[in-house]
């Protein structure tokens, strides 16, 4: 089938990244994320902080992203924004925006599922995966195996009944004393230590994930070694930060290589911000190699929350003309 010309603003704000893209045709031309440091200061995501952030920062970062897309607003055919799931207060800022601009500029609005968008970022650059395949969802706010059956059929087959895989490791940073998002410092560390302490995997029926009980054990751990020796951390902090990476590390693996089996599918893809984390990235590529598994991992920038996956679930509304009403409500659950 030709695909409609288009040319696509789109913007994300559901937690506490607020991001804008441009897509012309498909391709994307700008995709300008500002992050939120503010959160550091208190040890993880203050949501009321989250839409304040997002308000003083939405009309820089779209028009930066128009302005590094070399398009003028009038070219625009259509805006596409995240209207869920994600934080109440954050995705009001940026739906309200994207729907202002929308009614101004008389085009069409496309609200976006940021889950399904995450899947639907393996479209962004090729090779492109192939349906149906699985894809397992890992950030911050988000741990879920999804099979996409195709572009709209998407069965989550598994998620987490607690933490997210994200929150798993920057909570376990927390407890290590390290600086929030705890998750890429510790990957650092653990490529310099040896994952001698065994911490265990929990037991969790189905294709679903659990992390809280990982994150009381490490904490048990630290308790009583720090009891033995008050400077148990600081002397064993890479080999702490292996062990910890390599506990959750074969969690998602164990699950990924389930739902594999179970659905006899070797299209794997990999989502979300924890994507970045070296340990996983080997761990599923030794396991895809052994089973013949073709993976697919996006560029960085497509993996954490951004507004380039946005764009590309909203040219694909696009093509078959569904458009949202200006009465498009925010969500914080739902796929
Ligand atoms: O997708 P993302 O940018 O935002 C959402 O949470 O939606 O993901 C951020 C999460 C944080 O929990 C951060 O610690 C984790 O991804 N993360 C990592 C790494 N890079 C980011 N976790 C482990 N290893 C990394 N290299
Ligand atoms: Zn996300």
């Amino acid at each position: 089938m030709e695909k409609a010309q288009a040319c696509i603003l789109a913007i994300e704000s559901s937690c506490d990244d607020t991001s804008a893209a441009v897509m012309k045709d498909g391709v994307v031309l700008s995709n300008i994320i500002a992050s939120q440091a503010i959160h550091a200061k208190y040890g993880g995501i203050v949501p009321e902080v989250a839409s304040r952030m997002h308000q003083e920062n939405i009309a820089l970062v779209v028009d930066a992203a128009l302005d590094k897309a070399g398009i003028q607003p009038d070219q625009l055919d259509a805006i596409a924004c995240t209207a869920g799931p994600g934080l109440m207060g954050s995705l009001t800022v940026g739906l309200s925006y994207a729907k202002g601009l929308a009614l101004s500029l008389q085009i069409p609005l496309i609200s976006i599922n940021h889950m399904r968008a995450h899947v639907l970022s393996h479209f962004i650059d090729d090779p492109v995966p192939v349906f149906p395949f699985l894809c397992l969802t890992v950030s911050g706010g988000h741990t879920q195996i999804v099979l996409v059956k195709d572009e709209d059929t998407f069965e989550v087959l598994g998620q987490t009944l607690d933490d997210a895989v994200g929150e798993a490791f920057d909570k376990s940073g927390k407890l290590l004393g390290l600086p929030y998002p705890a998750g890429p410092i510790i990957d650092k560390y653990a490529s310099l230590g040896d994952a001698r302490f065994p911490f265990p995997i929990p037991q969790i029926d189905g294709l679903d994930f659990s992390f809280s009980g990982v994150k009381t054990a490490i904490m048990y751990f630290l308790r009583d070694e720090k009891k033995k020796d008050p400077a148990f951390v600081a002397n064993n902090m890479n080999d702490i930060c292996a062990s910890i990476q390599h506990t959750l590390v074969e969690i998602l693996s164990r699950k990924i290589m389930q739902a594999a089996e179970e659905h006899h599918i070797s299209e794997i893809a990999v989502a979300g911000g924890v994507a970045a984390n070296s340990g996983l990235r080997r761990a599923l590529g030794v396991l895809g190699e052994a089973r013949g598994w073709n993976l697919y991992i996006p560029a960085m920038q497509y993996c954490t929350d951004n507004a380039g996956m946005i764009a590309m679930a909203g040219y694909l509304q696009f093509q078959k003309g569904r458009f949202s009403g200006l009465d498009a409500k925010p969500y914080v659950r739902g796929m």
